[in-house]
């Protein structure tokens, strides 16, 4: 049973969405079919939750237009991708109601939930709660006008409404008032123990990333969750008392596998995710590991006959052109758009994403690299290599398999080159390293063509005849081999190459085996795999980027971004080991006026700071430039390590070190005082 996280129906799906979840796991699951193994595939749209409404509210129209419009959208977006789904369904189904409020009312009546009461914000003139995205006030920070009751979009700070100057509604524009309202909670800390046994003892396999957010979010210890909300839209809460509430998006959203899976097949659902010989495998991004590990988990335990995951390889975040992906920006590449604008080149995006995969670190996606890679690698590795195989084998042979003659000792070393290929690839298939598995696949490229390079059958031709059959027999063998290799990563490739073998199917058995072909077989018409794509074509890209970048920056962002911002994405990390007071006094921290502030040409991290650190001017190099707009800076009081050995970076001395906070998300908030000092003064 695999599920890919269900993307939420309010925008389309762009590279990172497709290099952090969809791809991999499609990989995976064609890898499993070709196999013969039994598989279901699942996904659909997460349509509920605030995102939603903020998005219907801003364009007047009804949260259900806007779900309709992008579950179309985003279903048609997979497709063209060739992430092929089983079932592809909508939390606002009919059976996700039902099974959703299954879930709630089981763990009602088993007494799992904690009833709380807690004080909320509440607009009078349009009667209703307010989720923290509808409060607006100056931050407390930055002093912008327009900040978030969850954030300040102006200095990044993460805000609470009840941190807000002067707040009001976003619905009437009142100044909204408190109101007790009650709630049902997940008491996760009562699983807490059954958790760290499970993950942290029994699975030491996961991938680093996922296994150390889960044992820093056992560390910090759990506290309860509640699991329903005040709010219009969303599956009411099936019990009496809970009028106008609705369950809390990620508890509904999650067993939205469940509900898609019985909709896929309502008669033996059960066998995928009630028998314990299923395995269960979440395809998710890294912010939302803390709902797939631990809080869905005990969902699923709490209602006692669920499996649980066998395995959840999240990955890390793509970023474009060295910044963060931004859907209010509109600092993205839209699938739809992609298409649009490369038709019928899935494969290369497919690739490069997977080249480029997030799995272990953030990775970055550039137009440049998308070229270099589509040009050197595909092209020029893989299609070159197809395409001589078979040119040639039409050119000698009219396009029928020659005849294996005896082997000389440079064909056997091909052969053994190329049996081992499989488990290598298996291997790193079965552990979800998918970007090494595909490097594999582009290598059995490499070997056909230094073999043809090597073995020159153009020249030979002249003089040996029969030695080329064998030559072009084994080079045949080969690209059949890579037609399976690639079978999982570059579908539509694939099949395009099976039309040119004239082959109906391969078998991931196959894989390695030097038969495949059968001297006498008619091979159809060769053509290009792969086409070169020019410097222009990129260049018009990067250019669209920056455009739409500014024609569109005043959108909401999406709750993807809202939630990976919030303290509920990631945990704040461990405490390290302890230090003595001597290590700390050994740092000599002070603060400095920042007199000016300025980007470093070239590089996109680095801002360089001239500092009034009161014994004179002192040049100190940052890498914030991602956070801040330099001019912002200027004036203010900053804190900074003194006694640091000078380091060269970008060929500028930089004299120390600026301290910054490390939000979990990522982001930098340079350290101040809280009032002015004269520069210089020491912080201890
Ligand atoms: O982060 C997101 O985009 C969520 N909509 C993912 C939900 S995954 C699952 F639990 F449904
Ligand atoms: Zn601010």
């Amino acid at each position: 049973m695999v599920t890919a996280a269900l993307p939420y129906a309010n925008g389309g799906v762009h590279i990172g969405h497709l290099a952090g979840v969809y791809v991999p796991a499609d990989i995976y699951v064609r890898y499993l079919r070709l196999k013969g193994e039994e598989v279901l595939f699942v996904c659909g749209t997460d349509e509920h939750g605030v995102p939603v409404t903020m998005r219907a509210r801003k364009e007047g129209c009804t949260p259900q237009e806007i779900v309709d419009r992008y579950y179309k959208l985003i279903k048609k977006s997979f497709e063209d991708f060739g992430i092929s789904f089983d079932e592809f369904g909508r939390t606002t189904s009919e059976t996700q109601t039902k099974m959703a409020s299954h879930f709630f009312k089981e763990m009602y009546d088993k007494g799992v939930f904690e009833e709380i009461e807690s004080e909320q914000y509440y607009d009078e003139e349009a009667h209703t709660f307010l989720a923290d995205r509808y409060i607006t006030g100056e931050c407390p920070h930055c002093h912008n006008l327009g900040a978030y009751g969850d954030q300040c979009e102006k200095c990044g700070s993460t805000l609470s409404p009840d941190e807000l100057i002067n707040p009001h509604s976003t619905v009437s524009g009142s100044t909204p008032v408190k109101r007790k309202t009650k709630h049902w909670y997940l008491p996760l800390e009562k699983y807490q123990q059954w958790l760290e046994k499970w993950i942290l003892q029994d699975h030491k396999e996961w991938r680093s990333n996922v296994y150390g957010q889960c044992k820093s979010w056992l560390d910090m210890g759990l506290k309860p969750r509640a699991v329903s909300r005040d709010l219009d839209w969303g599956i009411p809460v099936p019990v009496k008392g809970a009028e106008g509430k609705v369950l809390y998006v990620w508890f509904d959203a999650p067993i939205g596998y469940i509900s898609n899976t019985i909709d896929h097949c309502p008669s033996d659902w059960k066998k995928w995710w009630k028998d314990p010989e299923t395995r269960l495998i979440h395809f998710i991004g890294k912010d939302n590991i803390v709902f797939h590990c631990i809080v869905f988990p005990t969902m699923l335990k709490a209602m006692g006959d669920y499996i649980l995951p066998d395995n959840v390889p999240a990955n890390e975040f793509l970023n474009l052109e060295d910044r963060k992906i931004s859907t209010s920006r509109n600092w993205a590449v839209w699938l739809h758009e992609y298409n649009a604008d490369f038709p019928g080149k899935q494969d290369v995006l497919r690739y490069v994403l997977t080249a480029n995969a997030p799995e272990t670190k953030d990775n970055n996606f550039t137009w440049k690299d998308f070229q270099a890679r589509n040009n050197n690698e595909l092209v020029a590795v893989y299609g070159n290599f197809v395409n001589r195989a078979l040119v040639l084998t039409q050119k000698y042979y009219q396009g029928v398999v020659p005849p294996l003659g005896s082997l000389t000792p440079a064909d056997e070393q091909t052969i053994n080159e190329f049996r081992d290929v499989k488990s290598r690839v298996e291997h790193l298939l079965d552990g979800f390293h998918f970007r090494d598995a595909q490097k594999e696949a582009m290598d059995l490229a490499r070997i056909g063509n230094k073999y043809l390079a090597e073995q020159e059958p153009w020249k030979v031709i002249k003089t040996d005849p029969e030695r080329v059959k064998t030559v072009m027999h084994l080079s045949l063998q080969l690209v059949a081999n890579l037609c399976i290799a690639f079978e999982p990563f570059l579908p539509f490739s694939s099949k395009r190459l099976r039309e040119m073998l004239q082959v109906d199917s391969f078998a991931w058995e196959d894989l390695g085996r030097t038969d495949l072909l059968h001297e006498g077989h008619q091979l159809g018409k060769p053509s290009l795999l792969f086409e070169k794509i020019d410097d222009s074509v990129v260049e018009a890209q990067i250019q669209k980027l920056k455009d739409m970048e500014k024609s569109n920056a005043s959108q909401q962002p999406t709750q993807q971004e809202q939630e990976s911002k919030s303290q509920d994405a990631a945990p704040v990390s461990p405490i390290q080991d302890p230090c003595t007071i001597d290590d700390f006094q050994k740092l000599d921290i002070r603060v400095a006026t920042v007199k000016a502030c300025e980007r470093v040409p070239k590089s996109n991290k680095l801002l360089k700071f001239t500092l009034d650190d009161g014994l004179g001017e002192r040049t100190i190099l940052s890498g914030i430039a991602k956070h801040y707009q330099p001019e912002a800076l200027v004036g203010k009081q900053v804190c900074f390590i003194a006694n640091l050995p000078p380091r060269k970076m970008a060929g500028i001395e930089s004299q120390g070190m600026i301290l910054s906070a490390i939000a979990p998300d990522g982001s930098l908030s340079v350290t101040s005082v809280e009032q002015p000092v004269k520069p210089g003064s020491k912080v201890e």
